[in-house]
This record gives C-alpha cells, sequence and structure tokens, in this order.
C-alpha cells in the first residue's frame, strides 16, 4: 500500500489533512456481478493494485437473496435477477454447472388464465378460461409476435426511425381492447422489459433475425441463492472469507472528483504521467489514474454520488434518456398449496392492466419440494404500478394480493410471511434494470459507456446498462466487467484506446445502416424469461 503526500492533496483541497489515502491502480465502484467480473479479469493479467469499493455488506449487487421464514424452515428467494436466460446462456450457464447452482428450467406454456372482476369486484368473483377460450384472446398477439420481427428488420433495412412497441402494434392491426388481450401483451412485453408498450423501442424489442427457437430459461432455485456462483468467484480473488484488504465492504462512495485529469472546462486532457482520481468514501479516500463506476444508470440519474466536475452534458444526456425500469417480484408464504400445479396463473384485471397479472408457482414441479408447510407464491408488478407499491407497507400489499387471491381461489389461509422488494427507492439501485426506451439512439447508448479522461487516467463508466448486447441482463454485467479490463489492461500497458464520444447527439442521418445482431429469442409465452426481446440495433456510420 502507497501511503504518500496527504499533505499536497490537503493543499489542493482534495482532502482533509486528517485523512489518510489509499492509492492503487484501479479503483472499482460497486460489488455486483460487474465489479466480480471486473476484479477476477484484472486479476487474469496480473493487474493486482486495485480496490473494490462496495456499499453494502456483501457481494452481489441485484444477485440478492431473501428470506421467508417460517416455523418448519426459512425459504430463500430471489429479490433481484432469478432465471438464467436468453443472452445469458454461456458464461452464466458455465458458472451454474461449475458450482452446482440448482436450477429449473422455465415452462411458459405451463399458464391458467382467470378473468377477474378487479378492484370493485365487492364480492363478485371471475373465473378461469378453458383452453379454448386462452386461444381465442391469444390470437391476435401470437400473430404479431410471429411478424414483429420480420417487420423490425424491413424498417431496420430501410432505415426508418425506430418506434414505441405500442405503435408496432397498432400497425400490425394488434388493438388489445379486454382485459384478457391487455394481460397477455403485459406478459409479453411489460414482464419482460419492466417498461409499457408505449415506452419500449420496437427496434430494440424486435430484432431483425426471425426463426431462432427459443433457449431453454432456467429459474434458480438454490438455497445459497443465485449469488453464490459470483461470490464464489470473487473468493478465488479476495480469500474464502473475502479478508482480502482490496475488497471494502460497507464503504459508501459520496464524491468522485476527477478534475485532476480533465481540462478547466471538463475537456479530456492527456496530462503527463498518470494523475489520479480521488474517491472519498464513509471510510476513507481512496486514489487511482483508473476509476471504473458500475453503478446503476437509476443511481448515476439520481446523482447520489457528486461528480467533481459535474459530468459533461453528453453523459448527462446518455444517462437520462436510458431508462432504469422497476421490476417488483413479490414473494408470499403458505402453510398449504391452495393452488393448482400450473407454473404461472394469470390475473387478468379489468381495472388496471398488469395489476397483480403474473403469478408463479415457485411449488411447481421442479422448483420448491412439494407437500411440505412451505408453499411460495411469486407475483410481479412493474412500472408505475410497482414503483407505486415500493410506498406501501408490506401489510398494505399483502391485503392487495390476498384480495386478488381470494377472487380465484376458495378457503385461501392466512400468508405466514412475505418478501417485498423495493428497487427503486434504494439508493444503491434506484430502479431493478435499465431498459431501452424510445427515443435513444445508438450514440446515447454509446456515450452511457464511454471513459472520460485522456492520457493514461480515465474514469471509466460499466456496468449492465452499458452492454450493448445484453443490458438488463446477468450476462451484459458480467461481459461488462470483462470489457472493462481489457481497456484497463491496454491502457496500463501503454496503448489506451481513444474513446469515441458523440459530443453532440444529431438527428440520424442514415447513410450506412449495419445491423448488430444480439441475443435472439423466440417462442410462445414468455416473461422474463422466455423474451421476445431480438435485440437489433441501427448503427449509423457517417
Ligand atoms: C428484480 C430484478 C429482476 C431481474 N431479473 C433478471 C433475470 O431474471 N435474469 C437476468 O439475466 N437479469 C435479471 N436482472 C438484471 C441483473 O440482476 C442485473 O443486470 C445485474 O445484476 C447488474 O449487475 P451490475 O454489477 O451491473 O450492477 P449492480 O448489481 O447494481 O452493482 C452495483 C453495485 O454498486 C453498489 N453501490 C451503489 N451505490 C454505491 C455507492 N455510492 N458506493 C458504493 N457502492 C455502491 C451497489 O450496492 C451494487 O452492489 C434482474 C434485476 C432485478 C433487480
Ligand atoms: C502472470 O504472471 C504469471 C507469473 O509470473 C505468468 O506465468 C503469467 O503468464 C502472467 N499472465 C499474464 C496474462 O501476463
Ligand atoms: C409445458 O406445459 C405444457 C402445458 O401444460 C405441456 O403441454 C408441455 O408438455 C410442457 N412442456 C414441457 C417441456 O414440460
Ligand atoms: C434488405 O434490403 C436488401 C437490399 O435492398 C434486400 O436484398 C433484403 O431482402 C432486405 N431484407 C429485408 C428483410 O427486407
Ligand atoms: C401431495 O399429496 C397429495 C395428497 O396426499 C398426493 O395426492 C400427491 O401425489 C402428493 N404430491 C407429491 C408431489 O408428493
Amino acid at each position: 500500500m502507497r501511503r504518500t503526500s496527504i499533505l499536497a492533496l490537503a493543499a489542493l483541497g482534495l482532502v482533509s489533512a486528517s485523512e489518510d489515502v489509499r492509492h492503487a491502480q484501479v479503483l472499482i465502484i460497486g460489488g455486483g456481478i460487474t465489479g466480480i467480473s471486473l476484479s477476477r479479469a484484472l486479476q487474469a493479467q496480473n493487474i493486482t493494485d486495485f480496490v473494490l469499493i462496495e456499499a453494502r455488506d456483501q457481494l452481489g449487487g441485484r444477485a440478492y437473496t431473501e428470506t421467508l421464514h417460517s416455523s418448519t424452515g426459512d425459504v430463500v428467494v430471489e429479490k433481484g435477477c432469478n432465471w438464467i436466460q436468453g443472452p445469458g446462456k454461456e458464461p452464466i450457464l458455465e458458472m451454474a454447472n461449475k458450482w452446482g447452482l440448482k436450477t429449473t428450467p422455465t415452462n411458459y406454456s405451463d399458464s391458467v388464465w382467470f378473468e377477474g372482476m378487479g378492484i370493485e369486484a365487492d364480492g363478485q368473483r371471475g373465473r378461469f378460461l378453458n383452453e379454448d377460450e386462452e386461444a381465442e384472446f391469444m390470437s391476435g398477439y401470437d400473430n404479431f409476435l410471429e411478424n414483429a420481427p420480420g417487420y423490425s428488420d424491413w424498417r431496420t433495412n430501410q432505415s426508418l426511425v425506430d418506434i414505441s412497441v405500442r405503435v408496432a402494434t397498432s400497425i400490425m392491426d394488434w388493438i388489445p381492447v379486454n382485459p384478457l388481450q391487455w394481460a397477455y401483451e403485459y406478459w409479453n412485453i411489460d414482464f419482460t422489459f419492466a417498461q409499457t408498450p408505449e415506452e419500449s423501442s420496437f427496434a430494440n424489442a424486435f430484432s431483425q433475425e426471425a426463426g431462432i427457437e427459443n433457449e431453454r430459461d432456467d429459474f434458480v432455485i438454490d438455497p445459497r441463492g443465485y449469488k453464490y456462483i459470483f461470490v464464489q468467484e470473487a473468493r478465488e480473488i479476495f480469500g474464502q472469507d473475502l479478508d482480502d484488504e482490496r475488497l471494502r465492504l460497507e464503504t459508501t462512495v459520496r464524491t468522485i472528483d476527477y478534475s485532476a485529469i480533465v481540462n478547466r472546462d471538463g475537456s479530456n486532457t492527456k496530462r503527463e504521467g498518470a494523475p489520479e482520481i480521488v474517491v472519498h468514501t464513509d471510510k476513507g479516500v481512496f486514489a487511482a489514474p483508473h476509476v471504473v463506476s458500475t453503478l446503476s444508470v437509476g443511481v448515476l440519474q439520481h446523482q447520489d454520488v457528486q461528480w467533481v466536475p459535474r459530468l459533461p452534458d453528453w453523459k448527462k444526456e446518455a444517462i437520462f434518456t436510458f431508462a432504469m425500469a422497476t421490476y417488483q417480484k413479490i414473494f408470499i408464504l403458505f402453510d398449504k398449496q391452495f393452488w393448482g400445479d400450473s407454473e404461472f396463473i394469470m390475473y387478468a384485471d379489468p381495472d388496471k392492466r398488469g395489476r397483480y397479472a403474473v403469478w408463479q408457482n415457485i411449488n411447481a414441479a421442479g422448483y420448491l419440494p412439494q407437500n411440505t408447510t412451505n408453499n411460495v407464491l411469486m407475483v410481479t408488478a412493474t412500472g408505475d404500478f410497482g414503483r407505486r407499491n415500493e410506498y406501501l407497507s408490506d401489510a398494505e400489499i399483502t391485503e392487495e394480493v390476498m384480495g386478488v387471491l381470494r377472487e380465484m381461489y376458495d378457503d385461501v389461509p392466512e400468508p405466514k410471511d412475505i418478501v417485498v422488494p423495493r428497487w427503486t427507492i434504494d439508493p444503491l439501485f434506484r430502479g431493478s434494470y435499465s431498459n431501452w426506451p424510445l427515443g435513444a439512439l445508438d450514440q446515447h447508448h454509446a456515450n452511457l459507456g464511454q471513459p472520460i479522461g485522456g492520457g493514461h487516467s480515465w474514469l471509466h463508466f460499466s456496468g449492465e446498462a452499458t452492454s450493448a448486447e445484453a443490458f438488463g441482463y446477468v450476462q451484459g454485467a458480467w461481459e461488462q466487467g470483462i470489457l472493462s479490463a481489457e481497456a484497463i489492461t491496454a491502457c496500463l500497458g501503454g496503448t489506451c484506446p481513444d474513446a469515441t464520444v458523440y459530443e453532440a447527439v444529431t438527428t440520424c442521418e442514415q447513410t450506412e445502416t449495419t445491423i448488430k445482431r444480439r441475443g435472439v429469442k423466440s417462442g410462445r409465452g414468455r416473461g422474463r424469461g422466455g423474451s421476445p426481446r431480438r435485440h437489433a440495433v441501427m448503427q449509423t456510420k457517417s
């Protein structure tokens, strides 16, 4: 550990004279999946002089377990990521196999549908539909799903502007008019992107490439949690007990001062040597020529961390253009299973589209053991409704979800416990995951991940949202950690890659459009699992 010249820094007003500074080559902000991946990738390059700073008392970030308490044994559930899926397949699947993570494949066709009476039910009850009735309300949307990738492909090919998923469905004559149609659409769009068809970008939700079969999506059902595999990977770097001095848990970053590496007007500079970026935390001061933010785009949007100088407008435009969505997974524990064996139970609410629409049976075959006293239902709330839920108490949420369950089933017992995640009001996350909203251009997305600096000192931006292939997914986070390590390794080796920043994002003139293919999936009936997300972006080179 190099400890130097506190007095010199103090003279510059950067630290108080009483503070000690921990210098390193690289500082990693955030111990989520990206931060862990980055630590491993640096160490693999023999770059060991780094410090990872994490506000929580544990690693994993949005791989985050909670416990439902029961008198006959607790049940661990995933408050954050739960599926190994789609774009997340290879590296994450390999890791899951390596560490023996317990998962079960999700069958999105295994669903029953309930036509509900909604908030104003007043004692009346709706009913479960038969298969013919299901097929009827699904057919129009299935038709859209089948043709959407081709239409998206064609639009991209013609260099047409992006439109919302809603405009696309409407052009293609899917006009949902009843609660069942709303619920089915919700399951396919909102349950994946955590935003509405009005908000989501069509080009980024549906790719050009049709015909690739939906691969298996695995639901993590391991009592050690999804995070287990990432923590195990971290132990190989920070020791079995995670007691390496380079890992600083329970340390919250307050200010990132990068004034030493930019010109007075904030523009990039190439100063002599490797001036340091100074990171102020509640547990002391850290400084390094390379600092990597893995903070979520939601945290960046809320200015929970202060930047000195303020971030440039091109960076802020990118940060505020991208979306941080709300995806709330509520888990409820009962001592008996009063619901059937289907994996999904869909509730179509006539008053509010998407109100407690998707229920998942965590005692379906392959999930938790059946016929025990631990029986769990998961219900998902997204978007504005999910955000509104975060301000309700557990008791208020319990009352609402019990109302829906009592409409669907007879003899519903009192729940034993409930887990209500509140991602969006949490200053360490400010939402669940990123989504590509209508209006965000490729240049915005590129700017989100572009570093600031010059010469041998850089402020890097990483994390799930900066992935072009798999933003919003576990895989995206893991891959971005590796990419950031590559950039830093090159820099420390003397050949920093030049950052391409779009100082001004202008009306895009699509002179040469290339289609960038991303993780492609298809198949019918999907949620966070088999998503319809077939990515493609218009790449303009001009
Ligand atoms: C509800 C939900 C469901 C999801 N479902 C899936 C799924 O099924 N499949 C899938 O592939 N993906 C899913 N995801 C997305 C996936 O979890 C994320 O893409 C991934 O975990 C992001 O990792 P990250 O390292 O980029 O960010 P994070 O995990 O957010 O890591 C950033 C870290 O920074 C820390 N931090 C924040 N502020 C500070 C500060 N001031 N000082 C110090 N540390 C700070 C945070 O505590 C956090 O640990 C889901 C996410 C959520 C929330
Ligand atoms: C890291 O160091 C070890 C031991 O000196 C060496 O064998 C290995 O090749 C190095 N790896 C890289 C990527 O430089
Ligand atoms: C999925 O569920 C459907 C409906 O219950 C069933 O017909 C099908 O066989 C299931 N698929 C698998 C792979 O279990
Ligand atoms: C895209 O455009 C090319 C050239 O105009 C054409 O050959 C191709 O068939 C088009 N593809 C689609 C899907 O429209
Ligand atoms: C659960 O118990 C019921 C009633 O005893 C029985 O019919 C059913 O086969 C059991 N299911 C499992 C998976 O053991």
